[in-house]
């Protein structure tokens, strides 16, 4: 897709905590429609990356351009309006528990737009049919089981309908099943909405399923940087991809304890 404009540019990106390195000079572009996977162990800065894209965390080094804006260089007001085009499923993606589903996602949506209730009710409830959520829309959080709170979640990601969606982790927690329907929901959206999308997870099918690209990161310096398809990829990518979804589901002491 080298004619079109990339919705995001990451350029030369670098972030320490203290003397902890955490990223390394991480660039990549991603373009309107594309869904790139970033896979890594734990500790190694995936999340730490996805706060950088949205300005959550500043780099030290580095650049990041969303629709060819340096969004170091842009006021809180411009940041604010920038973030409603980008939905961010956070690693653990908490409801509103005092609110009802619906209420959950209604809040964003009377905060960010100018939408009727009529429009909104309309908006709230297509969002949560995507989801296969709709008969849920008057209950309370802790009514929903996990993977019922991870669609929600998703829903209220994607209820102003961005351009760009962030996932950190989305199906961590859940069973393979669930898993595997998130992950085919992920996919719909896509292809419903035509996001562009960003996945951080330790879930190898996940990835394949979903993304068309995949990055590697191996100690916060980008290793891996192309197709999803195991047959272009190299054996010993693959080994690397296999090893840090191993390490993500609990990282493997050296008594072969694993610890959550
Ligand atoms: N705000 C912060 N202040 C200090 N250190 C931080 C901060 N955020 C993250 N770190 C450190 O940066 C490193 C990378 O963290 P990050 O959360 O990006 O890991 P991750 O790759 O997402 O791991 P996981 O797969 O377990 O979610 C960790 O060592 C973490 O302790
Ligand atoms: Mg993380």
């Amino acid at each position: 897709m080298p004619e079109q404009t990339p919705i995001l540019q990451v350029k030369n990106v670098s972030k320490s905590f203290g003397d902890l390195h955490v990223l390394k000079n991480i660039s990549f572009d991603l373009y309107p429609g594309e869904t790139l996977a970033v896979l890594g162990k734990s500790g190694t800065g995936k999340s730490v990356l996805l706060k950088v894209l949205v300005r959550l965390l500043i780099p030290d080094t580095g650049e990041v351009y969303f629709e060819n804006k340096h969004i170091g260089g842009i006021s809180e007001h411009e940041l604010n309006e920038l973030r409603k085009h980008i939905g961010f499923l956070f690693q653990s993606a908490a409801l509103f528990d005092s609110m009802t589903i619906g209420e959950n996602l209604n809040i964003i949506l009377a905060k960010h737009t100018k939408m009727s209730l009529e429009e909104r009710v309309a908006r709230i409830t297509e969002s949560l049919t995507m989801v296969g959520l709709a008969e849920k829309i008057d209950e309370m959080p802790a009514q929903l089981s996990g993977g019922q709170k991870k669609r929600a979640g998703l829903a209220r990601s994607i209820v102003l309908r961005p351009k760009l969606m962030l996932f950190d982790e989305p199906t961590t927690g859940l069973d393979p099943i669930t898993a595997a329907q998130i992950a085919d929901l992920i996919e719909s959206l896509q292809q419903n909405l035509k996001i562009a999308s960003i996945i951080v997870t330790h879930d190898l099918p996940t990835a394949f399923h979903v993304s068309d690209r995949m990055i590697l990161l191996q100690e916060g310096a980008k290793v891996y940087d192309g197709p999803a398809d195991l047959k272009e990829m190299e054996q010993t990518h693959l080994q690397d991809f296999v090893e840090a979804a191993k390490i993500g589901h609990g990282s493997i002491k050296s008594d072969d304890t694993v610890v959550k």
